[in-house]
């Protein structure tokens, strides 16, 4: 399950989006190849809280992408609840990912938390531009999973917990201008679920 495969129906030439977990900068790399494809016009914000989670994100752009793609990346070492700070007032966003959990490959104490993912969501909702998307994957899976939710430890509990956050915040959008729904694999549940938020 690809949520790039999503993102290509809502996201055009030319569009700012935003990576609020860049992490290794695969999903940042998807998002600049979709804005410049011909133009190379657009621009993408990406974050992370951590600076080996920049260097990485860097790294595979630097070998990935043209001089004038680069040019389109904006870096910034923040929290993602304070993605207003990076994108300028005004500025249309077509997409907001996030890719919760850990830096795969890094430190996996340094996790997203409920209480700045839910203030970040607050945050991408203001931003978005109408025809716009917030997309989200949560990881419910690792050793426990919601079947095994008493024998989970910490971690375990504290991804559990992040995702009634995002499935409450989700929830709660009027319907007149949201279409909220998750994709789950019914043989792999504890496989990561993928939230798309549509903005009318
Ligand atoms: C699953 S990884 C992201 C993977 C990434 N999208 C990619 O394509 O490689 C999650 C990332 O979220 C970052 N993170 C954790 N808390 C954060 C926060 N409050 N704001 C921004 N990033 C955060 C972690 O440092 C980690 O790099």
């Amino acid at each position: 399950m690809r949520n790039n495969r999503v993102w290509k129906h809502v996201v055009k030439e030319g569009d700012s989006l935003v990576d609020a977990t860049c992490g290794n900068g695969n999903d940042t790399l998807a998002m600049v190849k979709m804005v410049a494809e011909n133009s190379c016009r657009g621009r993408v914000y990406a974050m992370d809280v951590q600076k080996i989670a920049l260097e990485n994100t860097f790294s595979l752009l630097d070998k990935e992408l043209s001089t004038d793609e680069k040019e389109l990346v904006e870096l910034s070492a923040i929290c993602h609840c304070k993605m207003e700070e990076v994108v300028p007032t005004g500025v249309p966003v077509r997409l907001v990912a996030f890719n919760l959990g850990y830096l795969p490959g890094g430190d996996k104490t340094i996790v997203t938390t409920s209480e700045t993912t839910l203030l970040a969501l607050e945050a991408a909702k203001r931003i978005l531009a109408p025809q716009g998307l917030i997309s989200i994957v949560v990881y419910v899976g690792h050793p426990g999973g919601r079947y095994t939710f008493f024998f989970l430890d910490c971690y375990n509990s504290f991804l559990l917990e992040e995702f009634e956050i995002v499935r409450a915040f989700a929830s709660e959008l009027p319907v007149d201008n949201w279409i909220c729904c998750n994709l789950r694999l019914l043989n792999r549940p504890l496989a990561p679920v993928l939230v798309f938020l549509f903005k009318r």
